[in-house]
């Protein structure tokens, strides 16, 4: 390519710009401006990862809107959730419970105040659970319902799976900039995403992408390593075991086109069992 033919940095960086805003990228992250001239002069020292134990401290002064300071712990938080989950005698109620739930810090941190909880038919076979919702789902309070969730859908009609799935996440609020829930907000939110599997009692889960897989299966491979295959899942006290299948998710489907194969793979697998004849619904 000549020099003449080749995009300028303007170009370029409106084109990363926009690439980044169409995959629901319109924050940033870090909690403190960096001074890059002074980053450049003396490298500071990596800063520990957070631990997974506990939640994102909550800003100082930041206040729930009943009054009361954000950021229970996280064992705290869990109990909360646990109680507000086993409470709840119907989806309707559940969805209630978690729009009233203040432990988890992702609803302070961005999302609109409307929980993102469940899409689709509450006496589904299948239960598709995501990661977290994005800026669209956000907007509208139910999940996949922006681009990635269109292309969901798509799959799902082609496999014969329309109307017989629930859609949910592993978290009900979206975590800022479309970042991956960590595993406690991912923690706090697992009594209530019990309670949906429990309440709508599906024949089996698809786990999209890898922090669900990872979340809900407890295992520390990639998704790459997990995909199509069975595993078996287990609710944490032990009383509910479905078939769940880890698959590619449809945001990274369409980042890489030429993956959708293996996802239609997995589909075609799972919906293959759902469908055997000694497996009725
Ligand atoms: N990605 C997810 O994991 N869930 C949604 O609801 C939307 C996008």
């Amino acid at each position: 390519m000549s020099a003449a033919a080749e995009p300028s940095n303007a170009r370029l960086a409106e084109s990363l710009l926009a690439f980044w805003a169409e995959a629901g990228i319109d924050s940033v992250l870090a909690d403190e401006a960096v001074d890059r001239i002074e980053a450049g002069r003396v490298a500071p020292p990596p800063r520990p990862p957070p631990p997974v134990t506990a939640l994102a401290p909550a800003p100082a002064g930041r206040i729930a809107p009943g009054g009361r300071p954000v950021g229970p712990d996280v064992a705290t938080a869990i109990a909360q959730a646990q109680a507000a989950a086993a409470a709840a005698g119907s989806l309707e109620d559940l969805v209630a419970a978690i729009a009233a739930f203040e432990g988890c810090p992702l609803r302070y941190e961005g999302a609109a105040t409307k929980a993102v909880v469940l899409r689709g038919d509450p006496k589904a076979p299948l239960m598709v659970i995501g990661e977290g919702p994005g800026a669209e789902e956000d907007a509208r309070g139910e999940p996949f319902v922006g681009r990635a969730g269109r292309l969901l859908d798509r799959m799902l009609m082609a496999a014969g799976l329309e109307g017989r799935v629930l859609i949910t996440n592993t978290v009900f609020w979206r975590p800022p900039g479309n970042r991956t829930p960590s595993p406690a907000e991912q923690a706090v939110c697992a009594p209530f995403l019990e309670r949906i599997v429990q309440l709508v009692q599906p024949r089996m889960l698809l786990l999209a992408g890898g922090a669900s897989a990872k979340s809900l299966l407890k295992r520390e491979e990639g998704i790459l390593s997990l995909r199509g295959r069975w595993f078996e899942w287990r609710s944490a006290d032990g009383a509910l075991e479905l078939p769940a299948m880890p698959t590619l998710h449809p945001a990274f489907l369409l980042r890489q086109p030429g993956a959708k194969k293996r996802a239609w793979i997995d589909l075609l697998t799972l919906t293959e069992r759902l469908d055997r004849p000694d497996r009725p619904h």
